[in-house]
């Protein structure tokens, strides 16, 4: 076998990028993701979607931590990254206490969190789910903040999640990610693995995005 047998065919950025382009778009397409983005969603809507990611970034950060010292995670771990505390504060911004805002019983945030933290001991499959939450925030989350802002009249406020404040040019730390994605040299079995798992988070984001939905009734704006 030479080394290039041993090579996978795409950088490992590219191979993540490609083994989610079509369930990307069905995220975007989905119900509660168009109907956001196109200003149907009202307040307790937003918060149950917050609660819900709250819950998939306590695990990633969590597992995160805990991963900080293997040899592969350590080379995207970036506290800069954390959007816990973001979450919080925003959670904190929008919450009104009314009924609705409970709707959502976030079985699929919960079960999404359970896949994360079982990658504690599959390190290249922890790899996937930071890409696919972080790299989304620094990039579709970038738009989607802006026009949270613009259709809730919020001037900023209740956003921070989308605000990276240690991160003075996206683009350039977008470019560096990939970089270093592309430089962990996965076999190309482990990369077959990370980009399944990609795959597996893009289906528990579709998983969130239908039981928000099952609620639209009360989240219509
Ligand atoms: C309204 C919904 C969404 C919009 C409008 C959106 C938009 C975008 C856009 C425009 C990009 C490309 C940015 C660039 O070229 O740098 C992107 C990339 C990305 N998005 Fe989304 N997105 C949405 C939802 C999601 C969801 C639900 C996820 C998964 C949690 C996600 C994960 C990603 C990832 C991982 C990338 C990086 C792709 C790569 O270059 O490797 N996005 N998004």
């Amino acid at each position: 076998m030479t080394v290039l047998d041993n090579a996978p065919a795409a950088p490992l950025s590219v191979a993540m990028r490609e083994g989610s382009q079509a369930q990307h778009s069905a995220a975007e397409s989905s119900t509660f993701i168009s109907d956001l983005m196109g200003g149907r969603i009202n307040e307790a809507g937003y918060v149950n979607y917050l609660r819900s990611l709250r819950a998939v970034y306590a695990a990633l950060e969590e597992t995160g931590r805990a991963l900080a010292a293997d040899p592969l995670v350590s080379r995207l771990h970036d506290p800069v990254l954390d959007r816990l505390s973001a979450i919080d504060a925003d959670l904190a911004a929008w919450s009104t206490g009314a009924e609705a805002e409970q709707a959502c019983e976030g079985r699929a945030a919960v079960e999404y969190a359970e896949r994360i933290r079982w990658t504690l001991d599959h390190p290249v499959r922890y790899v996937a789910h930071h890409y696919t939450r972080y790299l989304g925030d620094l990039s579709g989350g970038q738009a989607i903040g802006r026009i949270l802002d613009r259709d809730f009249a919020r001037d900023g406020h209740g956003l921070a999640l989308y605000r990276f404040e240690s991160i003075p040019k996206i683009k350039t730390y977008k470019d560096v990610y990939r970089a270093r994605l592309d430089g962990l040299d996965l076999a190309p079995a482990q990369q077959a693995e990370a980009v399944a798992e990609v795959q597996q988070a893009f289906s528990h984001n579709q998983s969130v995005f239908a039981e928000l939905a099952t609620h639209l009734d009360r989240f219509a704006r």
